[in-house]
């Protein structure tokens, strides 16, 4: 039984129509990251931070799981072993187009977080300043998202998979953010092959055993086509 662990980043949803981060017209060539993704940048101006996500929330509701997050659904549904996504993406194509097994490192758009007591709740469409803690009834509420210098979601149970994986594929992710960038080290400490499937090589590029590169919406659903026929 294969185990498989897939990591994905913003370029597994760039042809949802969701942009990217570090890519020309990407969100942090256009916002500094320290305005609108860390703790610092919410306490000096909520505001600017809750229209930030906002208009990304409008995105990814509008936008749709492509022929990458499709080709992923159906590959849990016929790999034979266990099978985890692991993304950065605060958007929920994943879950859109079908998969089940998944941890969001970097949390979600679609949850809400009081910064006083941690109590979590679905976020409206619109995050509003005065939207207070259903818990508590601290205001402003914070979008459920991991910000800069905030410790990822889930890491003791990535660990543990990345550790008795046989197969690590990370998509369409830059290897610049940590401790993500670090999963294919881990993976291949224990054994697992390594493969990236990319635009461009990644920044950890040489830790993986392969890499191939072009357009998620093709390279994805090649790559699942090629484990269905290997399984028979
Ligand atoms: P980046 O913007 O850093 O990298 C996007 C990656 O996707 C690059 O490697 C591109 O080559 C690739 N790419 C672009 N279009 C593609 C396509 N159509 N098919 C395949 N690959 C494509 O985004 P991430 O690596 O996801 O964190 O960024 C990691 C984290 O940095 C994000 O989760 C976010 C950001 O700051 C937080 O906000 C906490």
């Amino acid at each position: 039984m294969k185990r498989l662990v897939i990591l994905t980043g913003a370029g597994i949803s760039a042809e949802s129509g969701l942009g990217t981060f570090r890519e020309k017209d990407g969100l942090w060539t256009r916002y500094d990251l320290n305005d609108v993704a860390t703790p610092r940048g919410f306490a000096r101006n909520p505001g600017l931070v809750l229209d930030f996500y906002n208009a990304r929330r409008a995105n990814a509701r509008a936008a749709c799981p492509n022929a990458a997050h499709v080709a992923l659904a159906e590959l849990e549904a016929f790999w034979p072993g266990e099978m985890l996504i692991v993304t950065q993406n605060v958007d929920d194509l994943h879950e859109r187009a079908g998969s089940q097994s998944i941890l969001h490192i970097h949390g979600g758009l679609e949850g809400a977080l009081c910064a006083a007591c941690d109590h979590r709740w679905p976020a409206p469409a619109e995050m509003r300043l005065a939207d207070a803690c259903p818990a508590c009834g601290h205001a402003p509420a914070r979008p459920d998202i991991v910000w800069f210098g905030e410790y990822p979601y889930h890491m003791q149970q990535i660990e543990a998979a990345l550790l008795r994986a046989d197969l690590f594929v990370a998509i369409g992710t830059s290897g610049t953010v940590y401790p993500a960038a670090g999963f294919a080290e881990i993976a291949a400490r224990t054994g697992a092959d390594c493969l990236e499937l990319n635009a461009e090589a990644s920044a950890v590029a040489p830790d993986f055993d392969e890499v191939r590169l072009g357009p998620a919406s093709r390279i994805v659903p090649e790559w699942v086509a090629e484990l269905r026929a290997a399984l028979g």
